[in-house]
Formats: C-alpha cells, structure tokens, sequence
C-alpha cells in the first residue's frame, strides 16, 4: 500500500526547495495565510534557524534533500515550487545532466496547472561585471532548458521579484553587475 500523502487536500500548497534561514517562506506565508507553505533544507544550522522563526499555522519546515522529499509527494500534489538561487548542483549549465531529473520529478509533482518560481544568477568566472551577450545566451539556455524538461515559460524577467527577501539574495543585491540575477516563472 502506498503511503498516506502529507499534503491535505483541497489546500493550496507551495513548497520552497532549498529555503535558506527561512525568512522568504515566513514571509510569504504571512501573507497567504489560506496556502500551506512547505520548506525544505538540507543544511542542519540554516534549517534550526528557519524552525525557530516558524509560528505560523500554515508553514512548515522539513530538514532533509529535497530530491528525497519532493519524490514522496504524490503526482499532481502541488501548487507551486519556489527555488531562490540554487546551488551549482542544481542549476549550473556544466551539470545540466546531474541535476535535469531532479525537475523532471517537480513537473510530476506540480498539478496541471501548476507553477515552478525559479530565481537563479549568472557570474563572470573572473568576477567581472556580466555582459549582456553572455547574460542574454545564458537566458536562452535556460529557457530551452526548462521547455526540454516540459516546462512552459509564463514569464521571465531579471531580477528576483522586488517584495522577495532572503539571506543571498539579500547579500546578491548589493553587486548587481557582477551577479545578474534572473526569475523565470515556469507553468507546467
Ligand atoms: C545558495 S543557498 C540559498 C538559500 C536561500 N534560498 C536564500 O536565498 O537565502 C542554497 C540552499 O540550498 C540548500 N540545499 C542545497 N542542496 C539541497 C538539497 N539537496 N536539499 C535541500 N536543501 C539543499 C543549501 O543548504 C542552501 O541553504
């Protein structure tokens, strides 16, 4: 027998992969207070803190790889997927094939429709300021990349949307030209 799924039904529910310290996932829960919000981190000091500030009724944390946790959720479970500045394994263009399974699994989980928030950002490998020909490729990558894994593009824009705080993309701001930060807005 399959095991009994975690998300009730009938609920709105978005979870944040890799949330960080938590702040973002508080926040947004705040704001939303009829969607559950689910964060999942794999780093035992950065989930402590994100567990400290969750008093919320419709915000939980999870300590442990998102890759294990998002394949226990059922098909078609969930609203929203948010990633804000993944790491390298998961989002880097030279490993592109280590990490493409892992959204393979998202778009399964995600309802239809459903919808994948991914803020990512592109630095010069001699931490130069980033051009525009090499940011405007590097945006077309990751488009047909996301189209390849089924995705459709609802919207992309660069910068992370403005009412978005968190600790890196707090400290991200800060250099704008040397780290060019984009949001993609995935619909399945
Ligand atoms: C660059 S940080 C961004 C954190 C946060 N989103 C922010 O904007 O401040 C990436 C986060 O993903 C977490 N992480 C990396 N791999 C993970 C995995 N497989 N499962 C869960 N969290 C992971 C890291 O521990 C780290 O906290």
């Amino acid at each position: 027998m399959s095991e009994p799924s975690i998300v009730p039904p009938h609920t709105r529910t978005i979870v944040e992969l890799g949330m960080g310290d938590g702040r973002l996932i508080e926040s947004l829960a705040k704001g939303d207070p009829e969607t559950i919000y689910i964060g999942v981190e794999l780093d035992a000091q950065q989930f402590a803190q994100a567990k400290s500030r969750m008093h919320l009724q419709n915000a939980f944390v999870v300590h442990g790889s998102f890759e294990d946790i998002v394949a226990r959720f059922p098909d078609n479970s969930i609203d929203g997927f948010i990633a804000v500045l993944p790491d390298p394994a998961f989002i880097d263009e030279k490993r592109e094939e280590q990490w493409r399974p892992f959204y393979r699994v998202v778009h399964a989980k995600l309802k239809k429709p459903g919808a994948f928030r991914l803020v990512t950002e592109i630095t010069d490998e001699l931490l130069q300021p980033v051009g525009n020909d090499a940011f405007d490729r590097w945006t077309v990558w990751l488009v047909e990349t996301f189209k390849s894994l089924g995705f459709k593009v609802a919207d992309l824009y660069e910068g992370p949307p403005p009412e978005y705080s968190s600790h890196c993309l707090n400290q991200f701001r800060g250099d704008p030209e040397r780290i060019r930060m984009m949001t993609l807005e995935l619909a399945t």
